[in-house]
């Protein structure tokens, strides 16, 4: 579980979360939408450790990580994965290496132990094969696709199967039917790592998809959180607007 609590952040005067409370339950698809602006890629850096907040604490699991620093504050981030906007990947290293990276560089997250070539070799095929990306290991991420970027971003996480997947806006900027393959996997990749996940995005579509639970960031803070349903019932302008984009409920597309 992640309790979030009164958390305040400025930049230089700009007052970005101003008291921003939030509780993420075990094992659900958490949904933050928001305009852009507001704070939401700043909420999940936070969560994740590579800022710190001016007030209020985060806790994981029981541990306030918002209190540790540099060593203990790294290794309490390492059971969290986050899909950056943009997926991030390294140009210079093809597919392989890129998924491999986090295995090499940190061993097994508990032991600490080194994986052998051929652990290693076996997790990265298993993790493309996830994302629908096997034969890929030996390509270069400029031969990708946008689409086919972000399934390898998500294998870089999935490879060593974290606790916590943050994902900042996954489907943006991808066309429809691409951003559907990245719900499924969403969806498919909570199934299968049992994991707990945040997603952020503006898409009403995918949130609908994926999300157990849907929030509201606003005036830095979250301004309303419900199931998709009652969510969606809520009278105010934002979600007004988003109800009246969807033509059809895409939890209808949903694979039985
Ligand atoms: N490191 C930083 N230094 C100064 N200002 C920052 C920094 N990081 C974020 N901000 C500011 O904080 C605000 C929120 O930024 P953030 O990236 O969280 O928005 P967002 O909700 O993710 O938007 P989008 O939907 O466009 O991605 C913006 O005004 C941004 O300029
Ligand atoms: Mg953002």
């Amino acid at each position: 579980m992640i309790d979030i609590h009164d958390l305040w952040k400025s930049f230089e005067g700009n007052e970005v979360l101003k008291g921003l409370t939030l509780t993420v339950k075990k094992g659900e698809t958490l949904v933050i939408l928001g305009r852009s602006g507001v704070g939401k890629s700043v909420l999940l850096k936070h969560i994740i450790g590579i800022s710190h907040a001016d007030k209020g604490y985060i806790e994981v699991d029981g541990v306030r990580v918002s209190d540790l620093r540099g060593e203990k504050r790294y290794k309490a981030s390492l059971k969290m994965g986050m899909l950056f906007q943009g997926a991030a990947l390294f140009d210079s290293m093809n597919i392989e290496d890129n998924t491999a990276f986090f295995l090499r560089q940190h061993g097994n997250i508990e032991t600490g132990k080194k994986y052998s070539k051929s652990e290693i070799g076996d997790r990265v095929d298993e993790a493309l094969r996830m994302v629908d990306l096997e034969g890929t290991q030996k390509k270069m991420p400029s031969d990708l696709s946008g689409g086919m970027r972000k399934r390898a971003g998500l294998a870089r996480l999935i490879v060593y199967r974290p606790e916590y997947l943050l994902y900042d806006e996954p489907t943006t900027g991808l066309d429809p039917i691409t951003a559907m393959q990245i719900n499924e996997l969403i969806v498919k990749t909570q199934e299968e790592l049992k994991a707990t996940s945040i997603v952020v995005t503006h898409d009403i579509v995918s949130s609908l998809f994926v999300g157990d639970r849907l929030a509201l960031h606003k005036d830095g803070k979250i301004a309303y959180i419900d199931e998709p349903d009652a969510f969606l019932k809520i009278d105010d302008p934002i979600i007004e607007f988003l109800r009246k984009t969807i033509s059809e409920d895409p939890r209808t597309f949903r694979r039985k």
